[in-house]
C-alpha cells in the first residue's frame, strides 16, 4: 500500500480504519488540488489555459465530494454531522448543545453498508 501517512503500526489497524484513512487522506489531497488550480488560475493571463485550470478545479470538487459521500455512507459520526450541518441556512457555527437535530434520511435506498467505522471522535 502506498499511503505512509500512519499514525499508529498497520497491523494493529483495522481494515475499516485503514479503509477511512485512505478516504481521508484522498480528500485531503483532492482540497489541496483544488486549491492549487484556483490559485494558479488565477495567477494565470492566458485565457484558455485559465478555463482549463478552472475546469480542473471543478473536477477536484467533483472528486472531494465522492470521498466525502463515501466517509458519509461508512461512518456514523459523518453521517450525523453532515446531516446537521450541511444544505442548512441558519449559523454554521452553533453550540453542540443546540445544534439542530440531523434531517432524516431521504427515502432512497440504503446505502450499502458492509461495514462502519464507527465513532472517530470517541474512543472504541
Ligand atoms: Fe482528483
Amino acid at each position: 500500500m502506498s499511503s505512509e501517512s500512519l499514525h499508529a503500526p498497520r497491523d494493529r489497524l483495522s481494515r475499516e480504519t485503514i479503509d477511512a484513512h485512505q478516504a481521508i487522506v484522498s480528500l485531503m489531497e483532492e482540497l489541496d488540488a483544488v486549491d492549487w488550480y484556483r490559485q494558479r488560475a488565477d495567477d494565470c493571463d492566458d485565457p484558455a489555459l485559465k478555463e482549463i485550470l478552472l475546469h480542473n478545479m471543478r473536477e477536484e470538487v467533483e472528486h472531494a465530494a465522492m470521498l466525502l459521500e463515501w466517509l458519509r455512507r461508512h461512518s456514523p459520526v459523518f453521517d450525523r454531522e453532515l446531516r446537521a450541518r450541511l444544505f442548512t441556512e441558519g449559523a454554521i457555527v452553533v453550540d453542540e448543545d443546540e445544534a439542530p437535530a440531523p434531517a432524516p434520511a431521504p427515502s432512497r435506498p440504503a446505502a450499502p453498508r458492509g461495514f462502519t467505522i464507527g465513532s472517530m471522535k470517541e474512543a472504541p
